[in-house]
């Protein structure tokens, strides 16, 4: 870590030609479970990972915030008087966004230089973007000497993401990153905001998180598509149950009862959110009991409802996710975040996460023809601030 640290400060200083004055990191996520719920009211579970993106930052004394990332060795510069009209740009786009949001809060913007180092792999469904997001957020507050609540922010950003990136996206990954807590998940109401810290005591069993590795292709349109059907599922559940306001509320009994107002794929989708809402009450009581291998086998079904019924998955995850589980010592694995690519995550035994690795590569490099990547994660707090 020292050398990478060093690695970063020797970067900021060839690139802006100074010292940075502070160190802001935000976390990537992992879900337990609880997919494609949040923009229906339902619950979550993520936790924040070690993985993360870390912002080093200087006031400049200028009208420009300045936006380098160090992977990409590219800079945007975003001048605030014009900050509305970078929605278009690929790099910078989330940092203008919430620099945006910010400023028609009431924050003032200031000019700055911001050099990026994210250690999320983008496109990984590990939410690399909420970490830009809500570490672009924790650094302008800082900056400036404006108070924050880091839950605040973590509504921001996801206005942003939503508003002026146009990812129709729930609160889970910001929230996640701003919120989380080192070895703990959190049980987030995503209708209400409230939540829970839950260990995340696994017993003999570990989380492996694995990528898929293909290519990212169509994710943000088929994301808002499915936030379509659900709300064209939803109201046609009104039409039986008056006082519903979002298919969170809707129990397996009330599904079954109605079910016959809605058709085909919608129908599909709604099944999915509702049973999955119930599981996550289910993996909750689960890891708070210790009792892991019901997590497991939610986990499992969660998966199987998001390939068959919500058809997120796609060939990768399933290849990724239906492999885990067969090697030893797994209990249950599923793909994470949006989905048509991205993470898996499984739960397996210790003593067999080595060999679990190498078998599960073999089989999916022979089902798909490259390699997934395997990650070394651990649960972290979700934001840290240092000043230097
Ligand atoms: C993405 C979104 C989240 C959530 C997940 C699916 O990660 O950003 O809001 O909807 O997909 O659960």
């Amino acid at each position: 870590m020292e050398g990478l640290e060093q690695q970063r400060l020797e970067g900021f200083r060839r690139v802006f030609d100074a010292q940075p004055q502070l160190r802001v990191s935000a976390a990537g996520r992992i879900n337990l479970i609880g997919e494609h719920v949040d923009y229906c009211g339902g619950k979550v579970f993520p936790a924040a990972l070690n993985l993360n993106c870390t912002v080093y930052a200087r006031l400049n004394g200028s009208d420009v915030i300045n936006v380098y990332a160090d992977d990409l060795c590219e800079n945007a510069p975003l001048q605030i008087a014009r900050i509305a009209d970078y929605k278009h740009i690929k790099w910078g786009k989330y940092q203008a966004g919430v620099a945006y949001v910010l400023q028609q809060k009431g924050v003032p913007l200031v000019g700055c230089d911001l050099y990026y180092s994210c250690t999320v792999p983008f496109g990984s469904g590990l939410s690399s973007s909420a970490a830009i997001e809500v570490a672009t957020a924790v650094t302008l507050c800082e900056l400036t000497g404006t108070p924050y609540d880091l839950k605040e922010l973590a509504v921001l950003s996801q206005k942003a993401e939503n508003e002026y990136c146009g990812v129709n996206c729930g609160i889970m990954d910001q929230f996640a990153s701003a919120m989380g807590k080192k070895d703990k998940a959190i049980l987030l109401d995503c209708k209400t905001l409230e939540y829970e810290y839950v260990p995340l005591e696994l017993g003999g069993y570990e989380l492996i998180v694995a990528n898929c590795n293909k290519p990212h292709a169509l994710v943000e349109s088929k994301y808002n598509e499915r936030r379509a059907e659900v709300e064209e599922a939803l109201k046609k559940l009104q039409t039986v149950y008056k006082n519903v306001t979002c298919l969170a509320e809707v129990t397996p009994e009330m599904f079954t009862a109605a079910e016959h107002v809605l058709e085909g794929k919608i129908r599909d989708r709604a099944e999915h959110v509702v049973y999955e809402c119930a599981r996550v009450q289910e993996a909750a009581s689960a890891l708070k009991k210790g009792d892991i291998e019901t997590l497991g086998r939610l986990i499992n079904a969660s998966h199987d409802s998001l390939s068959k019924l919500y058809e997120v998955t796609g060939k990768e995850p399933d290849a990724l996710a239906y492999a885990a589980r067969e090697q030893e010592g797994c209990i249950g694995s599923r793909m994470i975040g949006a989905g048509f690519g991205g993470c898996t995550i499984s739960l397996v035994k210790k003593e067999c996460a080595e060999t679990f690795k190498a078998k599960v590569g073999a089989a999916y490099r022979a089902a798909v023809g490259y390699d997934a990547s395997f990650y070394d994660t651990g649960v972290e707090d979700g934001v840290t601030v240092q000043k230097l």
